[in-house]
């Protein structure tokens, strides 16, 4: 891969698509294209070819989606079914028709079977029924992985689908009721102690086991990913470790240093028991992840209160 090569990050504001942008920029690549959602909607596939045809990019990251949590997925199920596969299917097509050398599509842990075998396996994917609150979404996202496999196998094309586990970081979204458990737990925590309150409510029993990976780690597999020639389409992406919810959350309330007592609400639902990737394919390609869990929270930590300090 040339330094020089222009590589297109769609999504490059979102939190993945940021750090991306951060690590290619960081490795000396210099010819990074991104557009906002306002310049060039992904959902708009004559904006898309358009685009396409005038930049021509030698390399795609596909890092823009309609994303959220158990509560966006059910409120909005057409969305996430529908603007996911509206996104993936004009940028894998365009990429296809405009000759783009490498693509590299963000894909999900979440999008496995509810009942697959932990640790989960790249080859489990459709072999089982889905988790039915995030169905439309992995739907979605199951086609776009599907669609760089035929063009892998139909047109030897390097389209390659990164399928990260549940991240967190700098650009997280801390809104309480869109957003995941680890910042929805840091939110909670943070305001409990500057508002002297003396315990926090979680949802469930906090016993569900749950994997994290910093950003900047999937920015890294990522641009392992784009210098190096992998031979197969699917790739997990995680650090291969997991903990109890109860435990994460003992965690952040040491790190923001509140005092009080943690609730757990039983009257919300855990989920399913365990989520763990099996990282050992990407392993043996020579990645593995880096940021151990406390010293993500504390980095992400940080750039929450850099935000909160600017928004004064
Ligand atoms: N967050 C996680 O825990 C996690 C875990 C596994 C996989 N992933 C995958 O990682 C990818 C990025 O997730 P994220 O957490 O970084 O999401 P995010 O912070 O919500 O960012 C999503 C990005 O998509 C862009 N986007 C959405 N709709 C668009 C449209 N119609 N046209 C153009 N751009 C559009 C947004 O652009 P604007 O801001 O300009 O609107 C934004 O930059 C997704 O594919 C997701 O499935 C995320």
């Amino acid at each position: 891969m040339k330094r020089n090569n222009k590589i297109y990050i769609a999504g490059h504001k979102g939190m993945a698509g940021s750090a991306i942008l951060r690590k290619l920029s960081g490795a000396g690549y210099s010819n990074l294209l991104g557009k906002t959602s306002g310049e060039l909607d992904l959902k708009d596939r004559i904006a898309v070819n358009r685009f396409f045809k005038e930049e021509s990019p030698d390399v795609v990251i596909l890092a823009a989606a309609r994303v959220g949590g158990i509560w966006a997925n059910n409120e909005f199920p057409y969305e996430f079914l529908m603007h996911n596969l509206q996104i993936q299917n004009n940028v894998i097509d365009a990429a296809h028709s405009y000759g783009v050398k490498k693509f590299i599509f963000l894909g999900s842990s979440c999008i496995y079977p509810k009942y697959s075998p932990q640790p989960i396996k790249e080859e489990y994917l459709l072999s089982g029924e889905l988790e039915p609150t995030n169905q439309w979404y992995s739907l979605a996202k199951i086609t776009g992985i599907k669609a760089c496999e035929a063009l892998r196998r139909q047109y030897q094309k390097d389209f390659v689908c990164l399928m990260p586990t549940n991240l967190y970081g700098p650009g997280d979204n801390f809104d309480l009721q869109t957003s995941h458990v680890l910042p929805a737990m840091l939110r909670k925590f943070h305001e409990a102690k500057n508002r002297d309150h003396a315990s926090v409510k979680l949802w469930g029993t906090g016993s569900p086991m749950r994997e994290f990976m910093h950003v900047d780690d999937l920015a890294s597999a990522v641009l392992f990913t784009l210098e190096h020639k992998l031979e197969e389409t699917i790739y997990n992406v995680g650090t291969g470790k997991d903990l109890p919810i109860d435990e994460l959350a003992v965690l952040i309330q040491q790190i923001i240093g509140h005092q009080g007592k943690i609730i757990w609400d039983h009257s919300k639902p855990d989920g399913t028991p365990q989520k763990l990737l099996s990282v050992e394919k990407l392993k043996n390609k020579g990645w593995q992840s880096e940021i151990a869990l406390e010293e993500g929270i504390r980095n992400t930590y940080d750039w929450y209160n850099m935000q909160q300090n600017q928004n004064l």
